[in-house]
């Protein structure tokens, strides 16, 4: 919501089925400040149509706090490869959850983005959290 008050467009929220209803209520109490209502859309990151419904690539692809079971990283960062462009960016809030969930996403992470983490210092303070992070990662490019 916060990238549509920056200036950008085509902006789509998604999560999975049960989550949606409270998704687009969220939405709709913002609507006076976002002056419109986002488009959203069900996503399941094991789920490659929903995926291709998306109309991908996006320029950013944003997530937070999205890694904690360890059975569904591998489609996480299959789905973050399928989405963003191949110039594009993803934008990652990243706290640990869970070990092995951790050691899996990052060693998938590293095969397939350029990984930068953003120092803290350069975060705003009052979104700043001594256990969490946040990432810039952009695709390798193999030639
Ligand atoms: C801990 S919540 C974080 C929610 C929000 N991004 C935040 O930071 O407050 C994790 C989110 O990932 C979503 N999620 C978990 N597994 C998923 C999957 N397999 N496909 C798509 N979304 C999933 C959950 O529904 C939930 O919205």
């Amino acid at each position: 919501m916060g990238l549509h008050l920056l200036g950008l467009s085509n902006i789509i929220l998604t999560d999975i089925a049960p989550v949606m209803p409270a998704l687009k209520r969220n939405l709709k109490r913002n609507k006076p400040v976002l002056g419109k209502t986002l488009k959203t859309s069900q996503l399941y990151w094991n789920n490659s149509n929903q995926i291709k419904t998306l109309n991908p690539p996006f320029d950013f692809v944003i997530a937070a706090d999205v890694v904690y079971i360890e059975e569904s990283v591998g489609s996480l960062v299959g789905a973050m490869e399928e989405l963003v462009a191949d110039d594009g960016v993803v934008l990652l809030g990243y706290q640990v959850r869970a070990k092995e969930a951790h050691e899996k996403f990052w060693e998938l992470c590293e095969k397939v983005f350029l990984i930068e983490k953003v120092p803290h210092e350069d975060l705003h303070v009052e979104y700043a959290f001594e256990e969490a992070d946040v990432y810039v990662m952009r695709k390798k490019m193999i030639k």
